[in-house]
C-alpha cells in the first residue's frame, strides 16, 4: 500500500517507518519539521510533504497527490491529565480524519484505510457500556477522539484505533531493517476489549472493577517494535483488514497469564 505517515519524527512514528517498508509499503512522509527526518530514513520514503497535521485541507491534498490508499497517524500527543494543556491533539485528529473521509470521497468512494494512535483507556472495561476510561480516565483527549470516529461507518472510512497503553521502545533508535526481534506475533490482540483480561477481585461489593482494572493495568504495555509492526503487517491486508472499525487492545504474550481460569474475554 501506498502510506501517508504523520509523525514519522516522533517516537511511534519513527519506528513505524522502517516497519513499514519491511512490510513492502511505499511511505510518504508528512511533518512539520523535515530536518528532524535521518538521512537514512529520508533514502527510504517515497516522498515528504511538510505542512502541519492540524491543516486537514493539506493532508487531503497530500493523499490525492500521492495517490495514498492508507494513513496513519502517529502526530500529536495526548496530554496525560484533563487539567495539563491539551495541547493540538485532539484538533490533529480531527483534521486527518475529516481529511481521509474527504479524500476516499472525492476518490470515488472507496475508503481510506486509516490507523489512528489511540489509549488502552478506550477500551471497554467488563462492566459494559463502560470504557476503561471511566475507571481510570487518564489522556482525555483520546474520548473525544473516540467519539469522533465511531460516527463514521467503516464503508466511508476504514479506520482503527490502536490502543495500547505504555509502549516502551527496546531500541533507543530506530532501526533499519527493523529488528530481527520485532514482530507483530509477540503480541496477543483483540477487537474492543484488553486481549485475556483477568477477573480477579470482580465480585468485591463496590470496588471490585476498580481494584480488577488496577491490579492488572500495568501489565498491558506493549513493546513498540512489536506494535508498529502489528499495524505495518495489517496494512497489507488492506481493507480486508479485521480490524476495522474496531478498537484494537494489545499485550506481551510473555505476559499473558497461562492459567485460563484467571482469563476472561470480554465479550
Ligand atoms: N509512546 C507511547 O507509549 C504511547 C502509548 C499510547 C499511545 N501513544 C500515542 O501515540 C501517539 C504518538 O506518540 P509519540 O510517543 O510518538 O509522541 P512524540 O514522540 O511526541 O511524537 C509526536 C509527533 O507528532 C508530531 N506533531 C505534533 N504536532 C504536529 C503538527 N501540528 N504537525 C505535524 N506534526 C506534529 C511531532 O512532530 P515534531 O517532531 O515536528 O515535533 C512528532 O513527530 C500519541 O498520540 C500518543 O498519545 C503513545
Amino acid at each position: 500500500m501506498k502510506v501517508l505517515l504523520l509523525g514519522a519524527t516522533g517516537n511511534v512514528g519513527s519506528r513505524l517507518l522502517p516497519a513499514l517498508i519491511a512490510h513492502k509499503h511505499q511511505v510518504v512522509a508528512y511533518v512539520r519539521t523535515p530536518a528532524k527526518i535521518s538521512s537514512v530514513a529520508t533514502s527510504k520514503l517515497d516522498s515528504i510533504v511538510v505542512g502541519s497535521a492540524s491543516d486537514s485541507t493539506a493532508i487531503k491534498a497530500a493523499i490525492l497527490s500521492h495517490n495514498c490508499d492508507a494513513v496513519v497517524n502517529a502526530a500529536g500527543v495526548a496530554a496525560m491529565t484533563s487539567w495539563a494543556s491539551q495541547g493540538e491533539f485532539q484538533a490533529i485528529f480531527a483534521a486527518v480524519v475529516q481529511a481521509a473521509l474527504e479524500a476516499g470521497r472525492e476518490r470515488g468512494g472507496t475508503p481510506v484505510r486509516c490507523w489512528l494512535m489511540s489509549g488502552f483507556a478506550m477500551l471497554d472495561s467488563l462492566k459494559k457500556p463502560h470504557l476503561l476510561f471511566h475507571y481510570i480516565p487518564l489522556f482525555p483527549s483520546h474520548k473525544p477522539n473516540y467519539q469522533l470516529i465511531k460516527s463514521h461507518a467503516a464503508d466511508t472510512l476504514a479506520w482503527s484505533l490502536f490502543c495500547a497503553s505504555n509502549m516502551p521502545p527496546k531500541y533507543d533508535t530506530p532501526q533499519f531493517p527493523p529488528p530481527a526481534d520485532a514482530s507483530a506475533s509477540n503480541l496477543v490482540a483483540k477487537a474492543d476489549a484488553p486481549p485475556a483480561w483477568g477477573k480477579q477481585y470482580r465480585g468485591v461489593p463496590l470496588i471490585g472493577n476498580y481494584l480488577n482494572i488496577m491490579a492488572q493495568a500495568q501489565s498491558y504495555y506493549a513493546v513498540l517494535e512489536n506494535c508498529v509492526d502489528f499495524i505495518a503487517a495489517d496494512l497489507e491486508k488492506g481493507l480486508e483488514s479485521e480490524w476495522i472499525g474496531k478498537r484494537v487492545g494489545v499485550k506481551e504474550k510473555s505476559k499473558v497469564d497461562t492459567n485460563t481460569n484467571a482469563n476472561i474475554n470480554i465479550k
